[in-house]
């Protein structure tokens, strides 16, 4: 296997785009390829203040180099979950993040929240669901929170998160297989930014995670490698498993899924996504400012609330 471009011997074959390319030519293509989704779709530009939420594994890690190279201004925003399980897994991610933002001299920002609301994600899963499920919906909240939280309060333009091409295929089947509308309608890469909320995008959502993988590893980025110790057996990686074996056979397929959906979505088969974005933008949660569809307190802000 050569590269393309110059012959020598090639570290990736992405046969989703036929082509092959040596460790430095991926380093070029990578970057170039994000750097046309983000104009592509209108995420941000070189006068935004970016805030990349990074959570110390490849994709987020990966973006943020590719983000600081291609010279947009970033900050990274690190949550310290309190998640533990026996592999330290909070702690472990959180030193990752701190050294590579170091070695970097790139600004971090972290919000550790046992100190900032007294109690980890695990235990405010024991509370609120009295441990009869795992915490994945509540830690989803809370961070979803925290980004938009501290985007507003220190006036980010743009959020970033660094969801790949492989998981927001796997979100869409899994809403596809349950004709959740709502969810269907809010899968843009880009969603606006309205009163109480900062605009947020996804800048890797036409990046597969293997090419993500390869280019933090040809990078020498160091990243968590374990994955979360809740997510193991999650509906979310079965369906990226379906989606990697489709994939085998019918190379281009998760990326035709998306991007056919994307049409989708532009073209209005989801009319919903404009009722919701008014409905959204009428309320504001009187405890944190932040978009809500009823006119009382958050979700979030319930979660804290004393019974
Ligand atoms: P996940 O939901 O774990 O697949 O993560 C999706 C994206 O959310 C990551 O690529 C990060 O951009 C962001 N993220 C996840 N966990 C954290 C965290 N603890 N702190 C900051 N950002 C995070
Ligand atoms: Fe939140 Fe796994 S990262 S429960
Ligand atoms: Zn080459
Ligand atoms: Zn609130």
């Amino acid at each position: 296997m050569r590269c393309r471009k110059c012959g020598q011997k090639a570290v990736i074959n992405m046969r989703q785009h036929r082509l092959s390319l040596c460790a430095a030519h991926f380093q070029e293509w990578l970057p170039a390829q994000v750097d046309r989704f983000i104009k592509k779709y209108k995420m941000f530009n070189y006068t935004d203040r970016v805030l990349v939420a990074v959570s110390g594994g490849k994709d987020s890690l990966a973006l943020w180099n590719i983000l600081a190279q291609l010279g947009f201004q970033t900050d990274g925003l690190y949550i310290d979950l309190g998640i533990d399980e026996g592999i330290a897994y909070s702690s472990r991610s959180r030193e990752v993040t701190e050294s590579f933002a170091l070695q970097r001299g790139l600004p971090l920002h972290i919000t550790d929240i046992k100190e900032s609301y007294g109690e980890s994600i695990p235990q405010i899963n024991e509370r609120t669901h009295r441990g009869r499920s795992k915490p994945c919906s509540v830690c989803g909240l809370v961070k979803r929170h925290i980004f938009n939280d501290f985007a507003q309060k220190n006036n980010y333009d743009v959020v970033v998160t660094g969801h790949n091409l492989d998981d927001e295929a796997a979100i869409l089947l899994a809403n596809t297989l349950d004709w959740s509308l709502e969810f269907l309608a809010r899968g843009y890469p880009v969603l606006p930014a309205k009163p109480g909320f900062t605009k947020k995008t996804k800048p890797f959502c036409r990046i597969y995670e293997r090419e993500s993988a390869a280019y933090a590893f040809v990078s020498g980025i160091a990243y968590m490698e374990s994955e979360c110790p809740f997510s193991l057996d999650s509906k979310q990686l079965k369906y990226k498993r379906i989606l990697n074996q489709w994939e085998d056979d019918r190379p281009g397929m998760k990326l035709r899924f998306y991007l056919h959906y994307l049409n989708a979505l532009n073209a209005g088969a989801f009319p919903w996504k404009q009722d919701n974005a008014k409905t959204l933008s009428q309320h504001l949660c009187p405890q944190c400012g932040q978009p809500t569809s009823t006119g009382g307190l958050c979700t979030f802000c319930r979660l804290f609330k004393q019974p």
